[in-house]
């Protein structure tokens, strides 16, 4: 209590000291923090490395490109992220592009990952949804999608491989709108699909971009017209093309309505753009568009529901991302803060509202592969490492005056669920200090049991890579090789302090890190029957916190 009051004071001293200034709102105005959500193949790491380009971080694009293998068997994955460090050791990427400020999230591109991936997003303000023209939505699309909707993170799609065989454009338009429940609302509609692709036609200032093959490559050039009629497009273009392009778009002038900031802010529609991402077309027109409509950071959603103003509240942020070892030689913890509001000065002093006691944020870095840059101030949206000596947490807020009641991190219940032992007792120290951090990342759920495993930790995941890259991560970093053995469960659901005294002996009880009791199912039906059995319980799809 002491330290909490002792924390507030020199806070709130900090606070006086951060004038109100101009250029907070300025630079909170002009970026942009969003994530790329994608089905794997579709094209995100391409579209990275294109946005990149135009970003004028070059000599990054390549080394983007490289995380494409994780794709690859773990080990192959794993060698990869170690030796090019991208994905692990970079929260975000920041690139300057006509005078705005972007900070694209990284979000792991496993299907496996995708809790990591989850909890990423919470940090974006805008997500861009890349589609592969031939295969439409995929599921690893529409679980991306839910959790950006129910985030309420507007959606920009970019429909991306245009210059390969397509699906049927109204039926891609119609699957977005069925499968996501989000209407599509197409910005620039593509003249020709695959061999016959030639261009976009904006819909907006009726200009086209042409896309022209030539050997080796392509190229690009626009013009402007007096609209889908204009005698320049027969000129320009195969008489089918241009033909099917204007019954095309009669139906889209026609049919679907135009663009609206106000509906793309509250996800009722996602704005389209169609391109080809390996052959850089269409990247820049779309990146002129989302500047212009993807939102700046200026209201992050608190618990009650309203939203946190980014200038006028003094400093704050929080944790969405907690990484170990991710310097070999450093060994040491990394931190990711989002900021949420005001300007983030190295040295400044915060309230950590989980510890309730003052820490001084000293050393923080931007990432990119192993190279780190000290950061001396960033603004809302901007994303700072932190060197975490264990002080941070998966969810923590810190603030220079009071912390926010920010809108918490979603908790996803894990589906798998392993006993994990040490297989070398000499190591058994290192174990569980390896379990702990690594569990501290969030990167699985950890339980205690005393009925089931034997007294060994239980770990719980969404998918079998998890298990895969944490005991790889044991044993690389850790030096405790382990002993995993899958238990039958695939359904967990918490339960509140008030129902533990009437939970049965037989039930398959574990409490997780934070003290929270679960119960863990076979199968669905296992669950309905215990809860017809035990009504009285509340069976929680979430921890009780979260
Ligand atoms: P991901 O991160 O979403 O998993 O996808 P990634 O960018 O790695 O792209 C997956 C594959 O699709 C890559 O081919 C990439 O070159 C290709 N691709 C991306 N955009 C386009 C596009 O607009 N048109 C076409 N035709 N292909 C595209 P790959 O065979 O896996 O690798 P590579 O040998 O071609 O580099």
């Amino acid at each position: 209590k002491e330290n909490l009051e002792r924390g507030r004071n020199k806070a709130v001293s900090e606070t006086v000291a951060q004038k109100p200034n101009q250029s907070i709102e300025e630079e909170t105005r002009r970026r942009r923090t969003f994530a790329i959500i994608a089905h794997p193949d579709a094209g995100k790491t391409t579209l990275t490395e294109k946005l990149l380009l135009y970003g004028g971080a070059i000599q990054l694009a390549g080394a983007v490109k490289a995380r494409k293998n994780r794709k690859a068997a773990t080990s192959d994955w794993m060698e990869m992220e170690k030796e090019k460090g991208i994905s692990i050791t970079s929260a975000a990427l920041q690139f300057e592009y006509s005078g705005h400020v972007l900070n694209l999230l990284d979000t792991p591109g496993h299907e496996d990952f995708s809790e990591d991936t989850y909890r990423t997003l919470i940090a974006a303000d805008t997500a861009v949804m890349v589609l592969d023209a031939g295969k439409g939505v995929e599921p690893q699309t529409i679980k991306l999608f839910k959790v950006c909707r129910d985030r309420g993170i507007p959606i920009v799609t970019f429909i991306n491989k245009m210059d390969r065989p397509t699906k049927n454009l109204f039926v891609l338009l119609d699957e977005i709108e069925k499968v996501l429940g989000i209407a599509a609302v197409p910005m620039v509609w593509p003249i020709g699909t695959g061999v016959d692709f030639s261009g976009v036609y904006s819909r907006k200032d009726k200009s086209i971009l042409t896309y022209d093959k030539t050997p080796g490559g392509s190229q690009k050039s626009s013009f402007q017209t007096s609209g889908v009629n204009d005698p320049e497009l027969d000129s320009r273009f195969e008489d089918w093309v241009i033909k099917s392009f204007r019954e095309e778009l009669e139906l889209v002038e026609g049919g679907i309505s135009e663009f609206s900031q106000e509906d793309f802010l509250e996800s009722k529609i996602t704005p389209v753009f169609f391109g080809s991402a390996v052959n850089n077309f269409g990247i820049q027109l779309f990146l002129d568009e989302f500047i212009k409509i993807a939102p700046p950071p200026l209201f992050f959603p608190l618990k009650d529901g309203s939203r946190l103003d980014p200038i006028t509240t003094p400093f704050s942020g929080f944790i969405f991302k907690v990484q170990a070892n991710m310097n070999r030689q450093h060994r040491d913890r990394i931190a990711f803060l989002r900021v949420t509001s005001g300007k983030f000065e190295r040295g400044l002093n915060v309230l950590h509202g989980r510890l309730g006691k003052s820490v001084k944020l000293s050393s923080s870095f931007a990432f990119f592969g192993q190279d780190r840059n000290t950061v001396d101030e960033a603004y809302p949206g901007d994303i700072i490492g932190l060197v975490n000596p264990g002080t941070y947490a998966i969810g923590d807020i810190v603030a220079t005056s009071k912390v926010p009641d920010l809108k918490g991190l979603p908790v996803f219940a894990p589906e798998l669920f392993a006993t994990i032992s040490s297989s070398d007792t000499a190591s058994m120290k290192s174990f569980r200090k390896g379990i702990d951090q690594l569990a501290e990342e969030g990167i699985l759920h950890l339980f205690s049991s005393q009925t089931i495993g034997g007294g060994l930790p239980i770990i719980g995941a969404m998918g079998q890579l998890q298990f895969e890259v944490f005991r790889r991560r044991l044993l690389d970093e850790y030096n405790a090789p382990s002993t995993i053995t899958i238990l039958p469960y695939a359904i967990s659901c918490w339960i509140g302090q008030e129902d533990l005294a009437k939970v049965p002996s037989s039930a398959n009880l574990v409490t997780d890190r934070g003290g929270r009791a679960a119960l863990l199912f076979d199968t669905e039906w296992d669950k309905g029957y215990f809860q017809k059995k035990n009504p009285e319980i509340t069976l929680l799809d979430y921890p009780p916190s979260a």
